[in-house]
């Protein structure tokens, strides 16, 4: 079974290796499995059966579709703990909020260290350990390093994460320190840490796991293949998705077009990916219809996830809303709050960047672009538990002076010891 890495730029391939870019152009590069070759291996009878194994690998929702993920690893390299086999969530409110008629919400916070990021980081480990690599590096808004900390460390390697000073949530902090990484905040935004790792990685013989490493972006592609799979095979119209530096909207498109060559699937969903209004670099290059992102200076948002302004994967994500016919959003940080606060008084839960998604939808509805008859599924990217520090400031309103007045504020009330104040606050 063949795969080799090509530039999305020129073309060129080269085998599978310690390479993130295109030696000839810089071009960034993409995993290209032989498809051919797969024909008549891959079936979703093949992927069906299975499901529910409590064995290694096949426990794993990524591994469940190594053909299509990683065929170059061998069971002993895998690090799986394992992830994916993420749920799907039906909620009245959550309908109601969006306007939606059937509306599901795929939650990768449950993967193992609460964020989607799982999905891209057992293979990119993986492919750490097959290569023979020792140490790993990532910079990150915060659940990048949480994830490539933990397998890391789970693979008897060393990480390195590179973060924003100051510009990371408590929830991820603590899981880089806690799971082992070398924690290296760097002054400056996202954005200079991102492009410190990458200079540091070529320099000092560190295995790059962010997502401009192709090995992230098959495995984030899982995401799709269990969510058609949990659909019996079917479609949805919509996947809606939080952007940041768009590795999930380009392994979406990815898994889509794979799938439906394969006969996997019958239709190709529209993809829907919203930004914050804050930090929009690739919603305002899709709205303007240019063929070169522009960075924002200066990203701004609630949503310290998506806090990015120049992200690493748009040219990638740009191809997978074109072959989708999919469309490119923004929303504030007050609609992402609010619709956090929908999603979490489900009882389901979530980041403040995973809520981008339902804001999305609730504005891509009112404008008419999806319609209320639509099925629609939004991905729900972090863990509530990861950013409590934002749950809470919008719930006792301290949100003021970033514009933010909580719309479904859930105080708490402050009584005296006996049996009467209880009696009056519960009224
Ligand atoms: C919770 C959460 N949502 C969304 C994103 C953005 O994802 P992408 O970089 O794939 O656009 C991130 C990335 O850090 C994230 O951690
Ligand atoms: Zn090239």
């Amino acid at each position: 079974m063949d795969v080799s890495l090509k530039c999305i730029e020129c073309g060129r391939s080269f085998e599978p290796g310690v390479l993130y870019r295109c030696s000839a152009c810089n071009g960034l590069l993409d995993v290209v499995p032989d498809l051919d070759s797969l024909r008549g291996i891959v079936s979703r009878d093949l992927f069906d059966s299975r499901l529910g194994s409590t064995k290694a690998p096949y426990n794993s929702g990524i591994w469940r579709f190594r053909e299509l993920i990683h065929p170059l690893v061998s069971d002993r390299d895998i690090v799986s703990r394992p992830e994916g086999n993420t749920s799907l969530y039906f909620h009245r409110r959550v309908d109601e909020y969006a306007g939606i008629k059937n509306l599901r919400l795929k939650h990768e916070g449950e993967n193992p260290t609460g964020s989607f990021k799982d999905r891209g980081m057992s293979p990119g480990v993986s492919e750490a350990r097959r290569l023979g690599m020792e140490v790993t590096a990532c910079a990150s808004t915060g659940n990048t390093s949480a994830s490539l900390a933990a397998y890391s460390s789970l693979a008897g390697l060393s990480s390195v994460v590179f973060i924003p000073e100051g510009n990371i949530a408590f929830g991820k902090l603590s899981q880089a320190l806690a799971y082992g990484a070398r924690v290296l905040q760097v002054e400056g935004n996202f954005d200079d840490a991102m492009a410190l790792v990458q200079e540091s990685a070529s320099e000092l013989g560190l295995y790059l796991l962010n997502s401009v490493n192709p090995w992230r972006v098959e495995g984030q592609k899982s995401i799709m293949f269990e969510l058609v799979q949990q659909l019996g095979w079917e479609s949805p119209d919509w996947v809606v998705v939080p952007a940041g530096n768009l590795g999930n909207t380009s392994a979406f498109g990815k898994a889509f077009l794979e799938l439906e060559e394969l006969d996997l699937i019958d239709s190709i969903p529209k993809i829907a990916s919203v930004q914050a209004s804050g930090a929009d670099p690739f919603f305002r290059q899709w709205r303007d219809g240019v063929d070169v992102l522009e960075a924002v200076g200066e990203p701004e948002t609630i949503a310290t996830a998506i806090r990015i302004g120049n992200p690493v994967s748009w040219r990638k994500a740009l191809r997978s809303i074109r072959s989708s016919g999919g469309v490119v959003d923004e929303v504030t940080d007050q609609e992402i709050m609010d619709a956090k606060a929908v999603i979490d008084s489900s009882g389901i839960g979530c980041e403040p960047a995973s809520a981008a998604s339902l804001a999305g939808v609730r504005k891509l509805r009112d404008a008419g672009v999806v319609d209320r008859k639509d099925s629609v599924v939004c991905i729900v990217t972090g863990n509530i538990l990861k950013d409590p520090e934002a749950t809470v400031d919008y719930h006792l309103d301290r949100l003021g002076d970033l514009g933010i007045s909580p719309s479904y504020a859930n105080r708490p009330v402050s009584i005296k010891a006996d049996l009467n104040s209880v009696r009056e606050a519960i009224k």
